[in-house]
């Protein structure tokens, strides 16, 4: 069912000093920042020869990133994405085996404008995983 690893997501604490880490120690590819209001995050793309990786800080009240920032001051690896080429079979095949999907249960159009959803990190080993449709 899953393919490639689509990104790491990392919640930060600040979002300027985490870019200029990445863009000026590190010497990575950053993007802008995006915000992304209908997920309560803004975030900024790392590009990577293989994958991504996405630093998110909380946009807006009620973010879901806000009590991970407060759990981990420092910020911390928040979730994986990994890719799948039929999100609505995905997610009939897991709620089928029991998996949990955070939310209504519906995909969401995501940072890079494809259907996601989250699955509950209770049912992944502590994980919380992000599945991105990339399918046509
Ligand atoms: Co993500």
């Amino acid at each position: 069912m899953i393919g490639r690893l689509n990104h790491v997501a990392i919640v930060v604490s600040d979002l300027d000093a985490a870019t200029k880490t990445y863009r000026d120690v590190l010497g990575a590819t950053v993007s802008e920042p995006q915000a992304l209001p209908e997920h309560g995050v803004t975030v900024v793309f790392v590009d990577l020869e293989n994958t991504r990786i996405e630093l998110l800080v909380p946009l807006g009240d009620g973010s879901p990133v806000s009590r991970f920032l407060e759990q981990h001051k420092d910020g911390g690896i928040h979730h994986i994405c990994l890719e799948v080429d039929d999100i609505s079979a995905a997610a009939s095949d897991l709620q089928a085996k029991g998996a949990r999907i955070l939310g209504d249960g519906k995909p969401k159009i995501g940072a890079h404008g494809n259907p996601v959803l989250f699955l509950h990190p209770k049912d992944f080993h502590g994980c919380l995983l992000e599945l991105e449709h990339v399918g046509g």
